[in-house]
Protein backbone atom coordinates (compact mmCIF):
# COMPACT_ATOMS: atom_id res chain seq x y z
CA UNK A 1 0.00 0.00 0.00
CA UNK A 2 1.22 3.73 -1.00
CA UNK A 3 0.64 6.15 1.83
CA UNK A 4 1.79 9.81 1.88
CA UNK A 5 2.18 12.21 4.75
CA UNK A 6 1.95 15.86 3.86
CA UNK A 7 3.62 18.69 6.38
CA UNK A 8 6.96 20.61 7.72
CA UNK A 9 9.40 17.08 7.46
CA UNK A 10 12.15 17.89 10.00
CA UNK A 11 14.65 14.98 10.40
CA UNK A 12 18.20 14.96 12.00
CA UNK A 13 20.38 12.83 9.31
CA UNK A 14 23.73 13.69 10.47
CA UNK A 15 24.59 15.09 13.98
CA UNK A 16 24.32 18.51 14.39
CA UNK A 17 22.40 18.88 11.07
CA UNK A 18 18.68 19.03 10.39
CA UNK A 19 17.35 18.50 6.89
CA UNK A 20 14.08 20.41 6.67
CA UNK A 21 11.05 20.20 3.47
CA UNK A 22 8.79 22.84 4.05
CA UNK A 23 5.39 21.78 2.74
CA UNK A 24 6.84 18.36 1.91
CA UNK A 25 5.99 14.83 0.93
CA UNK A 26 7.08 11.76 2.96
CA UNK A 27 5.98 8.96 0.37
CA UNK A 28 5.83 5.54 1.95
CA UNK A 29 5.39 2.15 0.33
CA UNK A 30 4.00 -0.74 3.02
CA UNK A 31 5.18 1.22 5.75
CA UNK A 32 8.73 1.88 4.07
CA UNK A 33 10.55 4.66 3.57
CA UNK A 34 10.59 5.22 -0.43
CA UNK A 35 11.59 9.21 -0.37
CA UNK A 36 11.01 12.58 0.73
CA UNK A 37 10.00 15.31 -1.76
CA UNK A 38 9.75 19.04 -2.49
CA UNK A 39 6.54 18.27 -4.91
CA UNK A 40 4.77 15.29 -5.31
CA UNK A 41 6.16 12.75 -8.06
CA UNK A 42 2.81 12.35 -10.95
CA UNK A 43 3.46 8.56 -10.12
CA UNK A 44 2.59 9.02 -6.08
CA UNK A 45 -0.22 10.95 -6.63
CA UNK A 46 -2.27 7.62 -6.52
CA UNK A 47 -0.80 6.81 -2.65
CA UNK A 48 -3.56 7.39 0.52
CA UNK A 49 -2.66 11.54 1.53
CA UNK A 50 -2.49 12.18 5.43
CA UNK A 51 -2.36 15.74 5.03
CA UNK A 52 -0.94 17.32 8.24
CA UNK A 53 -1.31 20.98 6.51
CA UNK A 54 0.98 22.85 8.68
CA UNK A 55 1.95 20.35 11.56
CA UNK A 56 5.74 19.17 11.39
CA UNK A 57 6.58 15.76 10.59
CA UNK A 58 9.12 14.76 12.93
CA UNK A 59 11.50 11.35 13.64
CA UNK A 60 9.99 10.05 16.67
CA UNK A 61 12.12 9.19 19.92
CA UNK A 62 14.01 6.26 20.66
CA UNK A 63 14.62 5.48 24.55
CA UNK A 64 17.91 3.56 24.80
CA UNK A 65 17.72 2.94 28.57
CA UNK A 66 14.46 2.74 30.96
CA UNK A 67 13.17 0.37 33.84
CA UNK A 68 9.50 -0.20 33.37
CA UNK A 69 8.85 -1.25 37.26
CA UNK A 70 10.01 1.47 38.40
CA UNK A 71 7.31 3.73 36.48
CA UNK A 72 4.90 3.76 39.55
CA UNK A 73 7.78 4.91 41.97
CA UNK A 74 8.02 8.22 39.05
CA UNK A 75 9.75 11.60 41.08
CA UNK A 76 10.32 9.14 44.68
CA UNK A 77 13.09 9.03 46.60
CA UNK A 78 14.97 12.36 44.87
CA UNK A 79 16.79 13.11 47.63
CA UNK A 80 18.85 9.92 47.72
CA UNK A 81 22.16 9.03 45.89
CA UNK A 82 21.87 5.94 43.70
CA UNK A 83 22.79 2.60 45.96
CA UNK A 84 20.80 4.36 48.81
CA UNK A 85 18.26 5.27 46.31
CA UNK A 86 18.16 1.37 45.09
CA UNK A 87 18.13 -0.03 48.33
CA UNK A 88 15.32 2.03 49.72
CA UNK A 89 13.04 2.59 47.39
CA UNK A 90 13.73 0.63 44.07
CA UNK A 91 13.99 -3.20 45.31
CA UNK A 92 10.76 -3.02 47.19
CA UNK A 93 8.80 -1.56 43.97
CA UNK A 94 10.35 -3.58 41.70
CA UNK A 95 9.23 -6.98 43.88
CA UNK A 96 5.46 -5.82 43.75
CA UNK A 97 5.98 -7.66 39.89
CA UNK A 98 5.45 -10.91 41.08
CA UNK A 99 2.06 -9.71 40.71
CA UNK A 100 1.05 -10.16 37.04
CA UNK A 101 -2.81 -8.34 37.60
CA UNK A 102 -0.60 -5.62 38.98
CA UNK A 103 2.48 -5.29 36.72
CA UNK A 104 -1.04 -5.63 33.15
CA UNK A 105 -2.18 -2.70 34.97
CA UNK A 106 1.19 -0.98 35.14
CA UNK A 107 2.71 -1.68 32.06
CA UNK A 108 -0.52 -1.21 30.02
CA UNK A 109 -0.62 2.33 31.22
CA UNK A 110 3.64 2.97 30.65
CA UNK A 111 2.97 1.68 27.00
CA UNK A 112 0.52 4.10 26.11
CA UNK A 113 2.02 6.97 27.92
CA UNK A 114 5.30 5.66 25.77
CA UNK A 115 3.73 5.87 22.55
CA UNK A 116 1.59 8.85 22.93
CA UNK A 117 4.18 10.66 23.75
CA UNK A 118 6.25 9.79 20.40
CA UNK A 119 8.68 7.36 21.94
CA UNK A 120 8.80 4.48 19.18
CA UNK A 121 11.57 2.76 20.20
CA UNK A 122 12.91 1.28 23.04
CA UNK A 123 16.08 -0.78 24.94
CA UNK A 124 13.84 -1.65 28.52
CA UNK A 125 14.49 -3.03 31.59
CA UNK A 126 11.69 -5.37 33.32
CA UNK A 127 12.29 -6.87 36.77
CA UNK A 128 13.69 -10.05 37.54
CA UNK A 129 9.97 -11.76 36.70
CA UNK A 130 9.94 -13.70 33.64
CA UNK A 131 6.24 -13.66 33.38
CA UNK A 132 5.98 -9.97 34.18
CA UNK A 133 8.08 -9.28 31.27
CA UNK A 134 5.85 -11.61 29.34
CA UNK A 135 3.05 -8.91 30.37
CA UNK A 136 5.33 -5.99 29.67
CA UNK A 137 6.56 -7.14 26.37
CA UNK A 138 2.55 -7.73 25.23
CA UNK A 139 1.34 -4.42 26.25
CA UNK A 140 4.04 -2.49 24.67
CA UNK A 141 3.59 -4.81 21.54
CA UNK A 142 -0.45 -3.92 21.60
CA UNK A 143 0.54 -0.22 22.04
CA UNK A 144 2.80 0.33 19.29
CA UNK A 145 5.77 0.25 20.98
CA UNK A 146 8.69 -1.55 19.45
CA UNK A 147 12.61 -2.77 20.96
CA UNK A 148 14.21 -4.66 22.99
CA UNK A 149 12.94 -6.07 26.81
CA UNK A 150 14.54 -7.56 29.45
CA UNK A 151 14.37 -9.94 32.01
CA UNK A 152 16.34 -8.73 34.69
CA UNK A 153 19.10 -10.91 36.32
CA UNK A 154 20.46 -10.41 40.00
CA UNK A 155 21.42 -13.20 42.28
CA UNK A 156 23.16 -10.99 44.86
CA UNK A 157 23.08 -7.69 46.87
CA UNK A 158 18.87 -7.37 46.22
CA UNK A 159 16.51 -7.84 48.81
CA UNK A 160 16.76 -11.43 50.12
CA UNK A 161 13.02 -13.41 49.97
CA UNK A 162 11.68 -9.96 48.12
CA UNK A 163 13.64 -9.35 44.77
CA UNK A 164 16.91 -11.89 44.41
CA UNK A 165 17.34 -14.78 42.57
CA UNK A 166 19.18 -17.56 43.31
CA UNK A 167 21.98 -18.22 40.05
CA UNK A 168 20.25 -21.99 39.51
CA UNK A 169 16.40 -19.90 38.88
CA UNK A 170 18.26 -16.93 37.11
CA UNK A 171 19.41 -18.98 34.62
CA UNK A 172 16.28 -21.12 34.87
CA UNK A 173 14.03 -18.62 34.23
CA UNK A 174 15.82 -16.49 31.70
CA UNK A 175 16.01 -19.77 29.59
CA UNK A 176 12.29 -20.19 30.10
CA UNK A 177 11.58 -16.49 29.55
CA UNK A 178 13.46 -16.69 26.05
CA UNK A 179 11.77 -19.40 24.85
CA UNK A 180 8.12 -17.89 25.77
CA UNK A 181 9.32 -14.73 23.52
CA UNK A 182 7.37 -14.41 20.09
CA UNK A 183 6.41 -10.76 19.45
CA UNK A 184 6.53 -9.29 16.33
CA UNK A 185 8.17 -6.17 17.51
CA UNK A 186 9.77 -6.41 21.09
CA UNK A 187 12.66 -8.95 21.36
CA UNK A 188 14.47 -10.29 24.26
CA UNK A 189 17.89 -8.46 25.22
CA UNK A 190 20.02 -10.26 28.34
CA UNK A 191 20.04 -8.12 31.10
CA UNK A 192 22.36 -8.60 34.22
CA UNK A 193 21.45 -5.65 36.40
CA UNK A 194 24.65 -4.15 36.73
CA UNK A 195 27.94 -6.05 38.28
CA UNK A 196 27.23 -5.94 42.04
CA UNK A 197 23.81 -7.72 41.28
CA UNK A 198 25.45 -10.21 39.63
CA UNK A 199 27.73 -13.26 40.83
CA UNK A 200 30.43 -14.62 38.65
CA UNK A 201 28.96 -18.12 38.11
CA UNK A 202 25.40 -15.86 36.78
CA UNK A 203 27.69 -13.63 34.58
CA UNK A 204 29.63 -16.51 33.30
CA UNK A 205 25.98 -18.45 32.69
CA UNK A 206 24.56 -15.73 30.89
CA UNK A 207 27.52 -14.97 28.69
CA UNK A 208 27.03 -18.89 26.96
CA UNK A 209 23.19 -17.82 26.80
CA UNK A 210 24.66 -14.61 25.19
CA UNK A 211 26.70 -16.85 22.64
CA UNK A 212 24.05 -19.30 22.61
CA UNK A 213 20.82 -17.44 21.89
CA UNK A 214 22.78 -14.64 19.47
CA UNK A 215 21.56 -12.19 22.26
CA UNK A 216 22.46 -8.63 23.00
CA UNK A 217 23.47 -7.12 26.15
CA UNK A 218 22.28 -4.22 28.36
CA UNK A 219 23.25 -3.35 31.66
CA UNK A 220 24.94 -0.29 34.04
CA UNK A 221 28.58 1.50 33.78
CA UNK A 222 30.58 3.68 36.10
CA UNK A 223 27.17 5.07 37.17
CA UNK A 224 28.34 6.70 40.85
CA UNK A 225 31.15 6.82 42.44
CA UNK A 226 30.71 4.71 45.33
CA UNK A 227 29.25 1.79 43.17
CA UNK A 228 32.88 1.94 41.27
CA UNK A 229 34.08 1.50 44.39
CA UNK A 230 32.00 -1.44 45.11
CA UNK A 231 32.55 -2.98 41.92
CA UNK A 232 36.44 -2.78 42.55
CA UNK A 233 36.49 -4.49 45.76
CA UNK A 234 34.10 -7.11 44.02
CA UNK A 235 36.45 -7.79 41.17
CA UNK A 236 40.39 -7.08 42.59
CA UNK A 237 41.10 -8.57 39.32
CA UNK A 238 39.39 -5.77 37.40
CA UNK A 239 41.27 -2.36 36.70
CA UNK A 240 38.10 -0.90 35.30
CA UNK A 241 34.70 -2.00 35.91
CA UNK A 242 33.72 -2.33 31.79
CA UNK A 243 36.09 -5.65 32.22
CA UNK A 244 34.18 -7.44 34.71
CA UNK A 245 31.53 -7.50 31.60
CA UNK A 246 34.08 -8.27 29.06
CA UNK A 247 35.61 -10.86 30.86
CA UNK A 248 32.22 -13.03 30.69
CA UNK A 249 31.23 -11.94 26.84
CA UNK A 250 29.09 -9.75 27.69
CA UNK A 251 30.89 -6.59 26.37
CA UNK A 252 30.08 -6.47 22.81
CA UNK A 253 29.19 -4.67 18.94
CA UNK A 254 25.91 -3.03 20.38
CA UNK A 255 25.96 -4.12 24.21
CA UNK A 256 24.03 -0.75 26.08
CA UNK A 257 26.10 0.70 29.12
CA UNK A 258 23.69 3.34 30.20
CA UNK A 259 25.10 6.15 31.94
CA UNK A 260 29.19 5.74 31.81
CA UNK A 261 29.56 9.23 33.96
CA UNK A 262 32.91 8.65 35.16
CA UNK A 263 34.15 6.13 32.56
CA UNK A 264 37.88 6.98 32.32
CA UNK A 265 39.90 7.28 28.57
CA UNK A 266 40.73 3.37 28.86
CA UNK A 267 36.73 2.90 29.07
CA UNK A 268 35.84 4.64 26.64
CA UNK A 269 37.85 3.14 23.63
CA UNK A 270 36.93 -0.15 25.35
CA UNK A 271 33.78 1.30 24.42
CA UNK A 272 34.69 2.81 20.94
CA UNK A 273 36.64 -0.84 20.04
CA UNK A 274 33.29 -2.78 20.87
CA UNK A 275 30.98 -1.04 19.43
CA UNK A 276 29.23 -0.73 22.63
CA UNK A 277 26.73 2.14 22.72
CA UNK A 278 26.49 4.60 25.94
CA UNK A 279 22.67 5.39 26.99
CA UNK A 280 23.03 8.64 28.29
CA UNK A 281 20.66 9.21 31.07
CA UNK A 282 21.47 13.59 31.78
CA UNK A 283 17.81 13.52 34.10
CA UNK A 284 18.93 10.44 36.33
CA UNK A 285 22.42 11.87 36.23
CA UNK A 286 21.68 14.71 38.33
CA UNK A 287 18.61 13.17 40.17
CA UNK A 288 20.49 10.84 41.82
CA UNK A 289 23.72 12.91 42.13
CA UNK A 290 25.45 10.98 40.07
CA UNK A 291 27.35 13.86 37.87
CA UNK A 292 27.47 15.18 34.81
CA UNK A 293 28.82 13.09 32.03
CA UNK A 294 31.27 14.21 29.70
CA UNK A 295 28.88 13.92 26.44
CA UNK A 296 30.71 16.39 23.93
CA UNK A 297 34.08 14.61 24.73
CA UNK A 298 32.45 11.00 23.69
CA UNK A 299 31.21 12.23 20.95
CA UNK A 300 34.73 13.71 19.59
CA UNK A 301 36.49 10.48 20.59
CA UNK A 302 33.48 8.73 17.69
CA UNK A 303 31.65 7.44 20.87
CA UNK A 304 28.15 6.24 19.73
CA UNK A 305 25.79 8.07 22.21
CA UNK A 306 22.01 7.70 22.57
CA UNK A 307 19.89 9.16 24.96
CA UNK A 308 17.47 7.27 28.08
CA UNK A 309 14.86 8.65 30.16
CA UNK A 310 16.28 5.97 32.83
CA UNK A 311 12.87 6.66 34.96
CA UNK A 312 12.27 6.29 37.59
CA UNK A 313 16.57 7.20 38.43
CA UNK A 314 14.95 9.95 35.33
CA UNK A 315 11.53 11.41 36.53
CA UNK A 316 10.85 12.63 33.00
CA UNK A 317 9.64 9.86 30.54
CA UNK A 318 8.83 12.05 27.42
CA UNK A 319 12.30 12.43 25.37
CA UNK A 320 11.69 15.57 24.31
CA UNK A 321 12.29 16.19 28.04
CA UNK A 322 14.85 14.23 27.99
CA UNK A 323 16.51 16.00 25.40
CA UNK A 324 16.27 19.69 26.78
CA UNK A 325 17.51 18.43 30.06
CA UNK A 326 20.68 16.55 27.82
CA UNK A 327 21.02 20.01 26.34
CA UNK A 328 20.98 22.08 29.81
CA UNK A 329 23.41 19.15 31.49
CA UNK A 330 25.36 19.70 28.44
CA UNK A 331 25.58 23.35 29.54
CA UNK A 332 26.43 23.13 33.33
CA UNK A 333 29.04 20.84 31.79
CA UNK A 334 30.78 23.75 29.77
CA UNK A 335 30.54 26.39 33.20
CA UNK A 336 31.86 23.59 34.83
CA UNK A 337 34.62 23.23 32.16
CA UNK A 338 36.05 26.71 32.48
CA UNK A 339 33.91 26.95 28.93
CA UNK A 340 36.20 25.11 27.39
CA UNK A 341 33.48 22.69 26.50
CA UNK A 342 30.83 23.64 23.90
CA UNK A 343 27.13 22.42 24.86
CA UNK A 344 25.20 20.37 22.25
CA UNK A 345 23.04 22.21 20.36
CA UNK A 346 19.08 21.60 19.58
CA UNK A 347 19.25 19.70 16.53
CA UNK A 348 22.72 17.58 18.61
CA UNK A 349 20.08 17.06 20.64
CA UNK A 350 17.49 15.71 18.57
CA UNK A 351 20.10 13.89 16.93
CA UNK A 352 20.64 11.50 20.22
CA UNK A 353 17.36 11.23 21.12
CA UNK A 354 16.43 9.66 17.86
CA UNK A 355 18.74 9.14 14.63
CA UNK A 356 21.79 8.12 17.26
CA UNK A 357 19.09 5.28 19.29
CA UNK A 358 17.32 4.10 16.30
CA UNK A 359 20.51 3.11 14.41
CA UNK A 360 21.27 0.53 17.14
CA UNK A 361 17.47 -1.07 15.72
CA UNK A 362 19.11 -1.17 12.20
CA UNK A 363 17.79 2.27 11.09
CA UNK A 364 19.63 4.20 8.32
CA UNK A 365 20.40 8.00 9.27
CA UNK A 366 17.22 10.15 9.62
CA UNK A 367 13.95 9.51 7.14
CA UNK A 368 15.97 7.22 5.48
CA UNK A 369 14.81 5.54 2.10
CA UNK A 370 14.14 1.90 3.16
CA UNK A 371 13.82 2.12 6.81
CA UNK A 372 10.23 1.81 7.91
CA UNK A 373 8.78 5.01 9.06
CA UNK A 374 9.12 6.22 13.03
CA UNK A 375 7.53 9.49 12.89
CA UNK A 376 5.71 11.83 14.95
CA UNK A 377 3.51 15.14 13.70
CA UNK A 378 3.86 17.85 15.94
CA UNK A 379 0.44 20.45 16.38
CA UNK A 380 2.35 23.99 18.20
CA UNK A 381 -0.53 25.99 17.19
CA UNK A 382 -1.26 26.61 20.58
CA UNK A 383 2.28 27.62 21.88
CA UNK A 384 2.45 31.56 23.23
CA UNK A 385 2.10 33.18 19.91
CA UNK A 386 5.10 34.69 18.36
CA UNK A 387 5.46 38.27 17.29
CA UNK A 388 6.86 37.71 14.03
CA UNK A 389 6.29 34.55 11.61
CA UNK A 390 8.62 31.71 12.27
CA UNK A 391 10.91 29.41 9.89
CA UNK A 392 10.25 26.08 10.00
CA UNK A 393 14.11 25.69 11.91
CA UNK A 394 12.33 27.76 14.62
CA UNK A 395 9.10 26.24 15.42
CA UNK A 396 11.58 22.71 15.76
CA UNK A 397 13.32 24.34 18.34
CA UNK A 398 10.09 25.55 20.30
CA UNK A 399 8.76 22.33 19.57
CA UNK A 400 12.05 20.62 21.29
CA UNK A 401 11.61 22.65 23.97
CA UNK A 402 7.68 23.65 24.37
CA UNK A 403 6.19 20.45 23.57
CA UNK A 404 3.45 18.55 25.83
CA UNK A 405 1.96 15.15 24.82
CA UNK A 406 -1.33 17.07 23.66
CA UNK A 407 0.89 18.14 20.92
CA UNK A 408 1.72 15.04 19.34
CA UNK A 409 -1.46 14.39 17.08
CA UNK A 410 0.16 11.18 14.84
CA UNK A 411 2.28 8.78 15.95
CA UNK A 412 3.84 6.24 13.03
CA UNK A 413 5.77 3.59 14.49
CA UNK A 414 7.29 0.91 12.11
CA UNK A 415 5.23 1.84 9.28
CA UNK A 416 1.75 2.24 11.02
CA UNK A 417 -0.05 4.94 12.13
CA UNK A 418 -0.48 3.71 16.15
CA UNK A 419 -1.63 7.28 17.41
CA UNK A 420 -4.06 9.93 15.96
CA UNK A 421 -5.00 8.00 12.71
N1 LIG B 1 22.08 0.45 38.81
C1 LIG B 1 21.56 -0.74 39.14
N2 LIG B 1 20.22 -0.71 39.10
C2 LIG B 1 19.88 0.53 38.75
C3 LIG B 1 18.62 1.17 38.55
O1 LIG B 1 17.56 0.60 38.70
N3 LIG B 1 18.68 2.48 38.17
C4 LIG B 1 19.85 3.13 38.00
N4 LIG B 1 19.83 4.40 37.62
N5 LIG B 1 21.03 2.56 38.20
C5 LIG B 1 21.05 1.28 38.57
FE1 LIG C 1 19.07 2.45 34.94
Amino acid sequence: MKQILKGHIVHAPVLGALEITENGYLVLQDGIIEGIYPQLPPQHRDGEMHDYGDKLIMQSFADMHLHAPQYPMLGMGMDLPLLDWLNTYTFAVESRFADTDFARDVYRRLARELISNGTTRVCMFSSLHTDATWVLMEELEKAGVTGFVGKVNMDRNGKEGVLQETTEESVRETLRWLEGCHFDHIHPILTPRFTPSCSDELMAELGKIKAQYGLYVQSHLSENKAEIAWVRELHPDCERYWETYHKYGLWADHTVMAHCVHSDEAERRAMREHNVLVAHCGDSNINVSSGICPVRKMLDEGLWVALGSDIAGGAQLPMYRVITTTIRASKVRQIMDDWHTPFLTVPEGYYLGTTAGHRYFGAGDGFAAGDTLHAIVVDDSDFPTPVRPLSINERFERAIYLMEQRSIAAVWSAGRCVVGC
